[in-house]
């Protein structure tokens, strides 16, 4: 065998699957991570999924019979849910229903990928601090009921970090960085040094996509837009935040911007009725820089969490060893859906800087004037490919000839076990 056919590539999100084929520079399909079954559709009016229990039943020969092909994911769940019942396999980043989970897995190859599964190779992404027990059940899945040919377990953080590699025109892979991804369901602080996540240090922020949506739905609410069908609020208040947002320089002063040259600032959003089809009009406003606002000030929407997210990344990158901290302040990368709001990574690099740069006045206060600090330097990397960039450094991964031997192959999971696939080799550790 010379020709091998590219890896597939799988980035299964708390919101979004994306999916292709090593060596593209996009995904080949983006679709909500949501599966719909005739099985349970009284349990998703009240929006709590039945928890089946993780199970590895049967395998793909069986599924593949006809009764067993009765459902559907992504946009296609959606479309029916009014006769079947919508499901999200996976919950703040993790997943939550091997059963879904499987089925998804299964019509995201063969339907979408419409690829023959033992023909390739596989990378999927994992969360940080995801359980061993939990490689080990993908495992089982990938290797037995779709019986692929090898599989590598890529933690989001360190394909983000690959993925600014190629923005920074550097080809000499630095793996040392903190990583700021922001979904759907959930924001993560990943330091890495030399490709290794300093696990200790993690810190995740429960504000994310999901959040900043039911904040500018709530928004409009107070404000009583009462143009928006009721039924189409949430997704109205997600395009609403994913075209017009963007994050400010200062709240105050843009309060003041908006009464001043009003015309400059307020915007009209172009809805269609989704039951009536007649248009309608809805004026856009102070939430286009609220919603993001609350990465800077979560009190405005929350008495949960109050951190702001420039702290929280001089907290992670304090706390990490000595030596790496340089590092990781030069090195702020940004990663998903929730970091494309406009000016996001510039305010981000001030308000570290504000942080970074107070703590170091202070110390050289505190010794009298006798100590005087080099300057940190603080980058936060917006890239071109960051939507996606989980899923493009695993693409970039995917694609060196290097790639392979860090892999788990079938013949090695048949000899040694499930178990064998609870751990995977860092990238760049081997010689
Ligand atoms: N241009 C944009 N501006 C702001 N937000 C956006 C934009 N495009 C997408 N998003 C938001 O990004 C989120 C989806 O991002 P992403 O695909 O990275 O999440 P995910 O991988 O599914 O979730 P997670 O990583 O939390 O498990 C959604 O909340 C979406 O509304
Ligand atoms: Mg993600």
């Amino acid at each position: 065998m010379s020709l091998r056919l590219p890896p597939v590539i799988m980035d299964n999100g708390t919101g979004y699957t994306k999916l292709g084929f090593a060596g593209n520079n996009v995904p080949s399909f983006v679709f909500p991570t949501v599966i719909a079954t005739r099985d349970s559709v009284s349990t998703s009016t009240s929006g709590t999924a039945l928890q089946s229990k993780p199970s590895i039943s049967g395998n793909i020969a069986s599924k593949r019979g006809i009764e067993d092909l009765d459902f559907f994911i992504g946009n296609d769940a959606i479309l029916n849910s009014k006769t079947y019942g919508l499901h999200y396999p996976i919950r703040h980043g993790q997943i939550d229903n091997w059963d879904q989970m499987e089925r998804f897995w299964e019509q995201s190859i063969f339907k979408y990928l419409r690829c023959e599964p033992e023909d390739h190779y596989f990378l999927l992404t994992e969360p940080p601090l995801n359980a061993p027990e939990n490689r080990e059940q993908t495992a089982e899945i990938m290797f037995e009921s779709f019986n692929i040919q090898g599989l590598y377990i890529a933690v989001q953080a360190v394909l983000a970090l690959a993925a600014s590699w190629d923005s920074n025109k550097t080809k000499d892979f630095v793996l040392t960085g903190t990583v700021i991804d922001s979904g759907d369901g959930v924001t993560h602080v990943i330091p890495v040094a030399e490709g290794y996540v300093v696990g200790s240090s993690i810190k995740h922020i429960p504000i994310a996509g999901r959040d900043i949506t039911y904040y500018v739905q709530q928004l409009l609410r107070d404000r009583n837009e009462t143009s928006i069908p009721p039924e189409d609020s949430l997704k109205v208040a997600e395009r609403i935040k994913e075209q017009f947002s963007y994050v400010c320089n200062d709240i105050v002063k843009e309060f003041k911007k908006y009464d001043q040259e009003g015309d400059k600032y307020f915007q009209k959003y172009h809805g269609i009725h989704s039951v009536t089809g007649q248009p309608y009009e809805v004026d856009v406003g102070f939430e286009r820089f609220l919603g993001p606002e609350i990465f800077f000030n979560p009190e405005i929407a929350s008495s949960d969490f109050l951190t702001p997210i420039p702290e929280v990344v001089d907290n992670v990158i304090q706390s990490c060893p000595i030596d790496t901290r340089r590092g990781l302040y030069k090195n702020i990368v940004l990663s998903g859906g929730s970091t494309m709001f406009k000016d996001f990574g510039k305010r981000l690099q001030r308000d570290i800087k504000r942080v970074v740069d107070a703590r170091v006045k202070k110390s050289e206060e505190l010794s009298g004037g006798t100590l005087k600090a080099t300057a940190i330097d603080v980058n936060v990397i917006s890239h071109k490919k960051q939507r996606y960039a989980v899923w493009y450094g695993g693409s970039l991964l995917g694609s060196l000839p290097e790639f392979y031997s860090y892999c788990h192959t079938k013949a090695e999971y048949e000899e040694h076990g499930p178990s064998i696939c609870r751990h995977n080799r860092v990238f760049g550790s081997m010689n």
